[in-house]
């Protein structure tokens, strides 16, 4: 890799995902928003896997600026509801991003379960600036609690126990959060692949 800092622009206008991936990809590259580059686009996810929504934005962006670029995709799978909600997460209760509402479908599909077994997942899609398109995972798993702990975080958070801890991730700090995450892990990889670059 040069001097210079390379131009990296993620398929987000989420301040605090772009917060969190600077932190982990560091001062060697110059990473840029949507907003940043002008792109005002609104790339619907259409696809039924992480792999095909998170394409579907960075080929976008890829499409009109021919810069690199990476997108990613998210969700809470569960086992043994075959996975679902996964790239439902969002939607799960019908309502896009009404986390509450998501949180109570999935306590009440597992009520009386044994089996709270579940992992989220992150993958993100990089485009570099030829076009070639590498996937990237990132899975922490966990078990789904009987209910709600902690205030903080987003979405599922205050009923995933990740293993090894006896906290929700709603219970975590940000910063211990996003050591482990499933996100923090893709982007990691990522970074190593950039790297070798
Ligand atoms: P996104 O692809 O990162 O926007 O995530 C899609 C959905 O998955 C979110 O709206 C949440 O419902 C769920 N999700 C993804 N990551 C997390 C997390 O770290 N904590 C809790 N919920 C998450």
């Amino acid at each position: 890799m040069s001097d210079s800092k390379v131009k990296l622009v993620f398929a987000t206008n989420n301040q605090h995902k772009l917060e969190e991936v600077k932190s982990i990809l560091g001062d060697s590259f110059q990473l840029m928003s949507m907003q940043d580059i002008g792109f005002n686009d609104d790339v619907e996810e259409t696809e039924s896997t992480f792999e095909g929504n998170a394409y579907l934005k960075a080929k976008a962006i890829f499409d009109q600026f021919k810069l690199p670029c990476f997108s990613d995709d998210s969700g809470l799978e569960v086992e043994i509801l075959n996975n679902a909600p996964g790239v439902y997460s969002a939607r799960y209760a019908g309502e896009h991003g009404n986390h509450d509402k998501n949180m109570d479908k999935l306590l009440t599909e597992l009520l009386l379960k044994e089996n709270r077994n579940a992992r989220f997942r992150t993958v993100i899609c990089y485009i570099d600036g030829k076009g070639l398109t590498s996937y990237f995972n990132g899975i922490i798993t966990g078990q789904i609690t009987n209910e709600r702990h902690g205030e903080k975080g987003f979405g599922y958070d205050p009923i995933f126990k990740p293993d090894g801890f006896n906290i929700t991730f709603a219970e975590m700090d940000a910063a211990e959060k996003n050591i482990i995450s499933h996100r923090a892990i893709a982007v990691k990889e990522l970074f190593n692949y950039l790297q070798q670059q």
